[in-house]
């Protein structure tokens, strides 16, 4: 049976119609909403918050900031977690938070293990491992979030600073999955979750250093990426914009062995005029 022209037209009206409503519905949902649209459908349609319990995630860079809001919501879900970073004081409290925030979720005080590690010293990384494994007996996931920030023009930056920098913020967060990533292999299941930054997806001003440490670890983590997840390894690029934290309470400069202390004010208006050069 031919359709006629009339058919044809009232065809192509629809087609035009449910192609306009497709758009404007994305329009409406890109200007209300207040973040990333890939983020939001799985926040809303994901994994439920709940099935992280009894999970044991190790959190490197758990003593302020996103690592001690994450430990938080984590352990208020049931999850089991290591605390490290350097400072035992810092993660001491951050360790008593949990419990009081964990026991709502049934957790005891063996659930949440302080474990103080220093992400530069590779030599020590098998022993922090060994440690979280005596106490567990598995991880999970692995949370490679220690990072240092940086405040500096790009054509002052002393060579040993760069060189710093991807010390802590590469190479310390590479060896440690690295170091992990054979109990991952052996179990056919585990999770590398990495923060990077938005400044690892484009280059701001004045922190030319940490912007390419961010970049590197995207190099890195999604060639594991595509090597790993066919044998079960999950590997998670977070991509934070500007978050209040203690990042710039000790931040790199452009000389070697310097450090500058920023409000957290001075830090947000830094890095609001910086994204407006991009
Ligand atoms: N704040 C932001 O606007 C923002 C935006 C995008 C991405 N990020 C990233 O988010 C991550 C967390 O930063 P944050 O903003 O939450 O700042 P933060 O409060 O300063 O947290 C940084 C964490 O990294 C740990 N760390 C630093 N060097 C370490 C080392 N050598 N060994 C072990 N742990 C180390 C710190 O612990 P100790 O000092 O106790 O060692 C601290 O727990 C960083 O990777 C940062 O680059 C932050």
């Amino acid at each position: 049976m031919r359709t006629s022209n009339a058919e044809k037209k009232m065809e192509l009206t629809s087609l035009l119609l449910y192609i306009t409503i497709f758009f404007s519905a994305l329009l409406v949902l890109i200007l209300f909403s207040d973040g990333d649209l890939t983020l939001m459908l799985v926040e809303r349609f994901g994994k439920r918050l709940s099935s992280v319990k009894g999970q044991v995630y190790w959190i490197v860079g758990a003593s302020s900031g996103i690592g001690e809001y994450l430990a938080y919501e984590l352990v208020a879900n049931g999850a089991k977690v290591v605390l490290s970073g350097r400072r035992e004081n810092e993660l001491q409290k951050v360790q008593a938070q949990c419990l009081i925030i964990g026991k709502k979720a049934g957790l005891s005080e063996t659930d949440i293990l302080l474990l103080p590690v220093d992400v530069t010293k590779l030599e020590l990384h098998q022993q922090y491992f060994d440690a979280v494994l005596k106490h567990f007996g598995t991880l999970d996931v692995l949370v490679n979030n220690a990072g240092r920030s940086q405040r500096a023009e790009w054509m002052n930056i002393d060579i040993r600073v760069d060189k710093d920098l991807f010390e802590g913020n590469v190479f310390g967060l590479l060896n440690l999955s690295r170091t992990v990533i054979p109990h991952f292999l052996a179990k056919k299941k585990g999770q590398i979750a990495v923060t990077s930054s938005v400044c690892g997806k484009v280059g701001a001003p004045c922190s030319a250093s940490y912007n390419a440490t961010k970049h590197a670890l995207h190099g890195y983590f999604e060639t594991l990426r595509a090597e790993l997840t066919c044998r079960g390894i999950l590997v998670t690029m977070l991509c934070p914009g500007p978050v209040f934290s203690d990042l710039l309470s000790a931040c790199a400069t452009d000389t070697y062995g310097q450090v500058q202390f920023r409000t957290q004010l001075a830090y947000c208006v830094c890095n609001l005029f910086s994204f407006l050069y991009v």
